[in-house]
């Protein structure tokens, strides 16, 4: 698997990032990723299908809960679980999607090609679906079998396009998986991708990546910490950046970007 972190870095990664949407401290006793394999899934690019929507029922049913949202005039149910930071709604996911509700006309979401990056359970990408997009969601092979299972049952038979699932592992062998030639997205979607982890200057080279003339990066995020300003900082001299909104209550921001050209 070209593009997967190790277990050692894996499990790196979530020592380092001990957040949970509502806070900054796990459970305890919480399992970690690799401990319980997450859910079933994770190959390169999952066809979507009725098939593989009975393929990615999860099978540890104790450890899944179910929320449920309405956004776009659409009742959204995502299965979550504690056994994985990808496999929970954070605040920026809401946030985003109020917005893109709120926001749909203006952003032209008719049809739109839109990537996200560290989907995790999807509802960002379910209700970019429900308004009309077309959507890759990305994120690590860990989550890969629970998005997929979020977006199809969301989204089969209510939706222009039915999204589409990849794996892509930041900083990872972008240009093969994504070459800059074949790929253009009017939106990359980001929310609560930034947070207290090993991997932000890796993120920051996706999001430059996979950011083209025409293309409107939409990062949406809780601010917790200094590295989350620090992270705005350098998006800030990678980005033309714009505050799109804020949301005081939840300290959830919402940045426009556009790549630099110079
Ligand atoms: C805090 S969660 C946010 C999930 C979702 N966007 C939301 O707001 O509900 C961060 C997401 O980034 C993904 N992620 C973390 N490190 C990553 C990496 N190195 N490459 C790709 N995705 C990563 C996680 O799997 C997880 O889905």
């Amino acid at each position: 698997m070209d593009a997967c972190l190790s277990s050692e870095q894996r499990s790196q990664h979530l020592q380092e990032a001990p957040c949970t949407p509502d806070g900054c401290s796990a459970p305890e006793g919480a399992p970690r990723e690799e401990d319980t394999g997450g859910p079933p899934g994770g190959s390169n690019k999952i066809e979507p299908s009725l098939h593989s929507l009975q393929q990615f029922v999860p099978t540890d049913y104790e450890s899944y809960t179910q929320e449920h949202y309405l956004f776009a005039g659409t009742k959204i149910v995502i299965q979550e679980s504690i056994e994985s930071y990808g496999a929970v709604v954070w605040p920026g996911a809401t946030a985003l999607c109020q917005y893109l509700e709120e926001h749909s006309e203006e952003l032209n979401l008719q049809d739109a090609k839109i990537l996200e990056i560290g989907a995790g359970p999807g509802l960002v990408s379910i209700v970019a679906s429900i308004l009309g997009a077309q959507v890759t969601a990305t994120d690590l092979p860990d989550v890969l079998g629970n998005l997929q299972y979020n977006l199809l049952k969301n989204t089969l038979k209510r939706t222009a396009h039915l999204p589409e699932v990849r794996e892509l592992v930041w900083g990872e062998s972008l240009e093969q998986r994504f070459p800059r030639s074949s790929f253009h997205y009017d939106y990359v979607l980001a929310s609560d991708v930034v947070y207290h982890h090993y991997f932000l200057d890796k993120l920051l080279a996706t999001m430059a990546h996979l950011c083209q003339p025409g293309t409107v990066l939409l990062w949406a995020n809780k601010f917790r910490f200094s590295t989350d300003y620090e992270f705005l900082d350098k998006f800030k001299q990678v980005f033309d950046t714009t505050l799109l909104a804020e949301f005081p209550e939840a300290s959830v921001k919402i940045f426009q970007g556009i790549l630099k050209w110079d």
